[in-house]
């Protein structure tokens, strides 16, 4: 506190990310991050980049890279939305449709940056109950609100809602704005990207920093119909015209076009998943299905954060959340296939 500070200010509470550890090597299991590197694609793109370009502004709108995200989903420019990671798009977002007078609704176990920026912009939240088993029940939540976000798969339960189940959440919300946060999606899910066309009240935004290893390039998007992309730019353009620096325009357009090379990072997160999901049942924990490149897993005779604590002793950083609906549980992301060993092995003498 202090008497310089806004009223504003006084009232956060800001979101605390994963560790990102600078003094030990950990096997690190906690941040979602993508194991494999970016495409060569990616790096050849930064090899050749013209250094000189940097004492230019990038292009404000980012069109290149917006046009290969728009090329890969087969969209219009005007329906792609870039921002400095999807935090920001998110933050936007916020900004954008969910400012008005009637609350907004999200899971009450979800990605925890949401509660974050409703505080930051004032706006009510209304939180609708997950299912025991953390499954979302679509009737459930509430038409007293002027908008819905949620991630699907959801974050950190990795639960995740099939298309038509989507298509029912828009339908019965057909008057307000309805986000869906698809951080997670290319791990074995059904993008609603799909559906953008048929309903004009879907946003569904997307990340460079899981199914595509660009986490310390900063790049997210939304795709929606024009209408919603430009109260999105509407915002941007009020608050900073360069979300994306020049680098991150060639490196991304690079990622995006390099299909194959995703395809196949995300094939291995998955057979890697289903490969830990099994060693973790028989050493005793119970494991959400997941479609994401995480486990959320619950070591059914230990306590939880003991387990997350000797793992980080042994050198293994996985994500424990404490006082939360969540801390009988650890969220591990999925790595290479020695890394998912070398948990094993650590739990195997932990346990
Ligand atoms: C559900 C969800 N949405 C959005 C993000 C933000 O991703 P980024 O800002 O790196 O694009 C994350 C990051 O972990 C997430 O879990």
């Amino acid at each position: 506190m202090s008497q310089f500070w806004s009223d504003i200010v006084n009232t956060l509470t800001p979101y605390v990310p994963g560790e990102q550890p600078q003094n030990r090597d950990y096997v690190k299991l906690n941040t979602n991050e993508n194991p494999f590197g970016p495409s060569e694609k990616v790096f050849h793109a930064i090899d050749n980049f013209d250094r000189n370009l940097l004492k230019r502004y990038p292009d404000p709108e980012a069109t290149k890279l917006r046009q290969s995200i728009a090329d890969y989903y087969q969209m219009d420019l005007n329906q792609v939305f870039v921002g400095n990671g999807s935090d920001e798009v998110l933050a936007h977002s916020f900004f954008a449709f969910f400012k008005k007078n009637k609350p907004i609704a999200f899971p009450d176990i979800t990605y925890s940056f949401y509660p974050v920026y409703a505080n930051l912009y004032n706006i009510e939240a209304r939180e609708f109950a997950v299912k025991d088993d953390f499954s979302i029940d679509i009737q459930s939540i509430t038409q007293d609100c002027d908008g819905i976000i949620l991630p699907n798969p959801n974050a950190p339960t990795s639960r995740y809602l099939e298309l038509d189940k989507i298509k029912e959440l828009l339908t019965l919300h057909s008057n307000k704005v309805v986000i869906v946060d698809e951080a997670y999606i290319d791990f074995g899910g059904e993008s609603a990207v799909s559906l953008v066309n048929e309903f004009e009240n879907l946003l569904v935004i997307q990340t460079f920093s899981k199914s595509r290893s660009l986490a310390g390039l900063r790049i997210g998007f939304a795709i929606g119909q024009a209408h919603l992309i430009e109260a999105l730019q509407r915002v941007k353009n009020s608050f900073n015209s360069y979300p994306i620096d020049q680098l991150a325009i060639v490196a991304g357009q690079a990622a995006m076009q390099d299909v194959a090379y995703f395809k196949s990072c995300c094939e291995q997160v998955i057979q890697t998943r289903q490969w830990t999901h099994k060693q973790l049942e028989s050493l005793g924990f119970e494991c959400i299905e997941s479609k994401a490149n995480f486990i959320l897993a619950k070591p059914l005779k230990h306590d939880a954060e003991k387990v997350y604590l000797d793992l980080k002793e042994n050198g293994v950083l996985v994500r424990y959340f404490k006082n939360s609906k969540i801390s009988d549980y650890l969220r591990i992301s999925i790595d290479t296939q020695d890394n998912m060993k070398k948990l094993i092995d650590a739990l195997t003498v932990i346990l």
